[in-house]
């Protein structure tokens, strides 16, 4: 599960509106132009989409991006100030709906889903197994594709961490990762395969963002 004190913070109003503010700051942009280029690429294999889930939705920084590729877009976070900001940022835009759910408990059938799509939810999950039910529950929503970021634990950034940890120049938790063999595996086992899995920026970012298809 997400630390309590950081999804109490992303529930309140104020959460929402300065999470809306870091998309102002220049490394945000940098990194939404690259998670947009790989998305590109992405869609290029995909084709039109009919619907989306989008969780977390945030402040529906993806909505407009899912909408455009084809999909009625169904907006869920666990923070009801996010899904609430999503109609505030975007006013006017037909939605299939909106929601608050947990990643991990998806109150949705099983396949009832075109695209599952999660950007930046997995390294907020503190407890690994909380962190493999998400990406079980992504796979098992989905009805062909999903899309999904994590933190790989054998990136560079991790193994930094870690070594600064173990030596005690860093005193912040160890980040939330998932191994690339165990993604691979959980998507086997739901049916799906990897198609891509890059990493977001080799170095400076530990997060990779897979795409995945129904075989
Ligand atoms: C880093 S933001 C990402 C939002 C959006 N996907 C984006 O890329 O702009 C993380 C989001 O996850 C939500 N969140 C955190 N823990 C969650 C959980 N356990 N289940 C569902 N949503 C959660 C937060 O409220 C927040 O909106």
């Amino acid at each position: 599960m997400t630390l309590p004190e950081r999804l109490a913070q992303y529930h309140a109003a104020e959460g929402a509106e300065e999470y809306l503010d870091e998309y102002r700051k220049f490394h945000r942009k940098l990194s939404d132009r690259r998670e947009h280029h790989l998305l590109d690429k992405y869609f290029l294999h995909i084709g039109k989409i009919h619907s989306a889930l989008d969780l977390p939705c945030g402040w529906g920084r993806y909505m407009p991006y899912l909408r455009a590729q084809g999909a009625e877009v169904l907006e869920a976070d666990y923070s009801g100030s996010m899904v609430a900001k999503v109609v505030e940022v975007f006013p006017d835009t037909p939605l299939l709906g909106r929601m608050r759910c947990f990643g991990h408990r998806i109150p949705l059938a099983n396949r009832s889903m075109d695209l599952v799509f999660s950007m930046r939810l997995s390294h907020h999950l503190a407890d690994p197994v909380v962190r493999r039910e998400h990406v079980q529950e992504l796979f098992r929503v989905a009805d062909r594709y999903v899309i999904f970021s994590y933190f790989d634990r054998a990136s560079l950034k991790n193994a930094i961490r870690r070594a600064r940890t173990a030596v005690g120049l860093c005193k912040k938790r160890p980040k939330n990762t998932l191994g690339r063999a165990q993604v691979k595996s959980l998507a086997e086992e739901a049916g799906f395969r990897i198609v891509q899995d890059p990493m977001l920026f080799v170095v400076g970012s530990g997060h990779r963002l897979v795409l995945a298809e129904r075989k």
